[in-house]
């Protein structure tokens, strides 16, 4: 008995009924969102990121604790050169942003993603939007640049393998490995959501989403509203997490 209930604490138990704790969205659709007005990919992007603006003051107002976006991917940089440069710039101008404004609105962020091959001064944008971060509590943003699952995991497990060599680590665990990676310290998502159409993870948090709710809907990203937010924790409501287990055995 205690071993079963030891096991489904462990797999992160978040009530099935109520509101998800950590959302998290591949912000998909941008680029077909501009092809359809006849717009550059590029006013997709920023279009994208004024929703972002939106859908993360929502959460913070229902009382989500964390969100996490897939903003950019590590195979991103397969993109042509200026579509790069674009999104990049755009990230200028939202850190820029909310280092002016994140402590009146009470929004933490952090950064996941390898961050070392960004421009200096994007790299200083994160640090200063962590640091700025570190001072209050309350409702976290985790934005995803330069982000790979798998990319994450291979980064924790050479941390994790220095770590133990040099005799500062223990055993390998769930837990203590969990440590190494970006998302270390916050609870998995409960809820997985892609607008855009497409039904696949695209090397999003594959560790952190092994019993996350998954949710895709056609609307693109630029589109997507509270109420669509809403449907989809309406749809995480009706799921039955069962982790594994049996509910009457
Ligand atoms: C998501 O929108 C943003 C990034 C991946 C940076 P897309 O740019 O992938 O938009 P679509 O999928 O081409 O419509
Ligand atoms: C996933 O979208 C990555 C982000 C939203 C940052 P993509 O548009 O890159 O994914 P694929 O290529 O359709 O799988
Ligand atoms: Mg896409």
């Amino acid at each position: 008995m205690d071993l079963f209930t030891k096991k489904t604490e462990k797999a992160g138990g978040r009530e099935t009924s109520g509101l998800p704790r950590h959302i998290a969205i591949i912000l998909d659709g941008n680029g077909r969102w501009a092809k359809k007005r006849g717009l550059p990919r590029t006013a997709g992007h920023m279009a994208g990121s004024e929703t972002f603006r939106r859908i993360a003051t929502y959460c913070k107002n229902i009382g989500v604790d964390y969100l996490t976006v897939y903003a950019f991917s590590t195979e991103n940089w397969k993109r042509p050169e200026d579509e790069v440069g674009a999104i990049m710039k755009l990230l200028d101008k939202y850190l820029r942003e909310a280092v002016a404004t994140m402590a009146r609105d009470r929004i933490r962020m952090r950064v996941f993603g390898d961050i070392s091959c960004l421009s200096p001064e994007l790299q200083r944008l994160v640090a200063e939007t962590e640091e700025i971060s570190s001072h209050y509590e309350g409702f976290q943003a985790n934005i995803c640049i330069n982000y790979g699952g798998r990319d994450e995991i291979i980064n924790a497990a050479r941390r994790y393998a220095e770590d133990y060599a040099a005799g500062r680590a223990g055993a390998l665990t769930e837990e203590s490995f969990g440590a190494y990676l970006y998302s270390a310290g916050i609870p998995d998502p409960d809820l997985l959501i892609r607008p855009g159409g497409e039904q696949r993870i695209s090397n999003f948090l594959l560790w952190q989403c092994a019993y996350s709710e998954f949710y895709f809907t056609d609307v693109l990203w630029p589109d997507f509203t509270g109420a669509e937010l809403d449907k989809a924790i309406a749809e995480y409501r009706r799921r039955d997490r069962r982790f594994g287990a049996v509910k009457n055995p």
